[in-house]
């Protein structure tokens, strides 16, 4: 039996129906191999979070349309059907490839969005919250949620961060867009970063500096000599490389900034993940007068929460909430009150720690792989996070598009590397996806 990766949409309803459509797509375009065997109902229902009559359902309907076939003792395996039309064959040049495979960097795994843990935070926020606490909010966050945090970041990330220099927001992207606008001041970003950042940055109108990463992370003497007075970094985990920023590198970016006056602003996007050692501290502890700490869920949960934090120096904090009040009113409360329940029942942690392992296991699935169909690539940044970057040995123009046309989604840096994602393909899948990535590095796009 095989991991079988199949999206419902819930919104849509008809959940048996759905499955049955996929599970029959799966079967006509050879990814269900003839006398494949698929998992039990109870099994399959369980790793799709759905009941196990949705299953029972859609396996039923499959067996009396002949796609199935099931036998006592043998449970229900993939008919022989007689071959697949010619149509079904390899996408004509030029046509939109249907991704099997999406190694593209930036999602958690939705599928393990945690509904049932949060339905019940949202469900005792609803319960517990006062005819007041549905007015408009404190544009710094509701007081809960901003101790809760306060509490969880110095616990899990050493952050020095008290209630009130806490600002809930609706993402890293919405605290990083209002402190660069409010500081205004040059600002040094890392080479390479996200790409998504940078038409946010650009936006602001404040000058880019881009600062060369190396193997200790962004090179702070080339950052003293720049006439920056504001630095954007990834330093747990350098977006894209994966580097860690060193120790004498941390010391170095902080005595620049006290010598300076400048802000350092540190983006935590996905710290919480960190597999072979302990995790990294924060800069933010270092020197938390001049730093200013971004994070937000969006790796742990889900990214369309949009609920966020910054921690920032207390005088900071609160022009950043009066900047709120200027632009946007605050937060959503019923979603801040229901993260502060989910933080203080321990849900928060036991999920963390849930999909530390999970991402783990799809992490060694994947540096095998690679280490299999891609020896001579170079690997970095695989102790935490949810991607790895691969260098490549020699340029292939247009990497991303030969992946592509095989089925698999990945975000190139450059013509010599590769950022791949992994968190959201199960091991079985990620090695397929590495052996089809592999070919298209060696052999450029599939052709019919
Ligand atoms: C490095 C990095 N940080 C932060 C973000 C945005 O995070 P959030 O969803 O919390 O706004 C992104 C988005 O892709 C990113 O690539």
């Amino acid at each position: 039996m095989f991991d079988l990766h199949l999206d419902l949409d819930r919104a849509a309803g008809r959940l048996g129906v759905q499955l049955a459509v996929r599970l029959r797509d799966a079967i006509r375009s050879g990814r269900l191999a003839p006398a494949a065997r698929l998992p039990s109902t109870r099994t399959l229902a369980q790793d799709l979070g759905v009941s196990r009559g949705v299953v029972v359902t859609a396996y039923e309907q499959l067996t009396a349309e002949g796609f199935l076939v099931s036998r006592p003792g043998d449970g229900t395996r993939v008919a022989r059907l007689p071959a697949a039309p010619a149509a079904e064959g390899p996408a004509a040049p030029g046509a939109a490839p249907t991704a099997e495979y999406d190694l593209r960097p930036g999602t958690p795994d939705l599928a393990s969005f945690p509904r049932v843990r949060w339905a019940a935070a949202l469900k005792q926020a609803l319960d517990t919250m006062a005819r007041t606490d549905f007015a408009y909010p404190d544009p710094a966050g509701v007081p809960a949620l901003r101790r809760e945090l306060a509490g969880y970041l110095g616990r899990v990330r050493a952050a020095a961060a008290t209630p009130e220099q806490v600002v809930v927001t609706a993402g890293v992207a919405h605290g990083l867009s209002a402190v660069v606008r409010l500081t205004g001041a040059p600002l040094a970003v890392e080479d390479p970063t996200s790409d998504r950042q940078i038409p946010m940055l650009r936006a602001t109108g404040v000058p880019l500096i881009p600062v060369p990463v190396d193997g200790e992370g962004m090179d702070v003497a080339a950052l003293a000599r720049s006439a920056a007075r504001a630095v954007l970094l990834t330093p747990a985990h350098q977006f894209p490389t994966g580097v860690v920023l060193s120790s004498r590198r941390r010391a170095a970016l902080v005595a620049w900034a006290e010598a300076t006056g400048a802000l350092i602003i540190e983006d935590d996007y996905d710290a919480e993940f960190r597999y072979d050692r302990d995790p990294v501290g924060c800069v933010q502890a270092l020197a938390p007068g001049r730093t200013v700490l971004l994070g937000s869920v969006s790796k742990t949960l889900a990214p369309g929460m949009r609920l966020g934090w910054m921690v920032a120096p207390a005088p900071l904090a609160a022009r950043v909430a009066g900047h709120r009040m200027d632009t946007d009113l605050g937060s959503p409360v019923v979603g801040q009150h229901a993260l502060a329940h989910f933080l203080a029942s321990g849900a928060y942690d036991r999920h963390l720690r849930q999909m530390r392992r999970r991402y783990r296991a799809r992490r060694d699935a994947l540096v095998d792989a690679l280490a299999v169909h891609l020896p001579e690539a170079e690997i970095s940044g695989i102790s935490a996070g949810l991607h790895l970057y691969l260098r490549l040995t020699r340029p292939v123009p247009d990497l991303a598009e030969a992946a592509a046309s095989r089925g698999v989604l990945v975000h190139a840096s450059g013509p010599s590397a590769v950022i791949v994602g992994y968190a959201g393909l199960t091991e079985a899948r990620l090695r397929a996806a590495v052996r089809l990535l592999a070919e298209a590095v060696r052999r450029g796009p599939s052709r019919p």
